[in-house]
């Protein structure tokens, strides 16, 4: 079964686990980029005129450099980001609005600092056309992402 894992991080942890995951399964990788990088400051939450915060009061869309070629080729897909204010990054919804996922097995793992899973899937789910999330978990190492 072909396999892709598609992730964002913004500051390096899902970036690690996301590849050391995919390597261990053989699955190729791409990297969520958005087209304009965040800085620190950007994500800084802490300061409510911040860009992460524009972004997630706004429901703004984030565009994503690139695209997964072939994506028609992959039958599992997992979906990796941290997790921000409970939820997906924008730029995650953004990335999954540019695809079909009829008939493929969607998954979806995050880090984060604290919060559990919670809604994630379901609030990322108006995003996936034609397939549901089969599973979502917080996770803080690859052995305990579900394969
Ligand atoms: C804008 C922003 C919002 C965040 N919101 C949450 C949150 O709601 N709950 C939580 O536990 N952690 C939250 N975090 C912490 C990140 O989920 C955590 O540090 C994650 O591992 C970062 O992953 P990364 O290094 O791949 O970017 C937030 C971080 C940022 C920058």
């Amino acid at each position: 079964m072909k396999t892709i894992v598609a992730y964002f991080s913004a500051q390096g942890h899902t970036k690690k686990l996301a590849e050391e995951f995919a390597s261990q399964i053989g699955a190729d990788t791409f990297e969520i980029v958005p087209v304009e990088p965040y800085s620190a400051a950007d994500i800084k939450w802490t300061n409510p005129i911040s860009r992460c915060n524009k972004e997630k009061m706004g429901k703004k869309d984030v565009p994503v450099s690139g695209k997964i070629e072939n994506f028609d080729e992959y039958e599992r897909i997992y979906i990796a980001f941290p997790i921000w204010y409970y939820a997906a990054p924008n730029v995650v919804n953004t990335f999954c609005k540019d695809y079909d996922f009829t008939g493929k097995s969607v998954y979806v793992f995050a880090t984060s600092g604290g919060s559990g899973i919670g809604k994630t899937a379901e609030k990322l789910d108006p995003y996936l056309k034609g397939a549901e999330v089969a599973s979502a978990q917080v996770v803080r190492s690859a052995e305990e992402i579900a394969r």
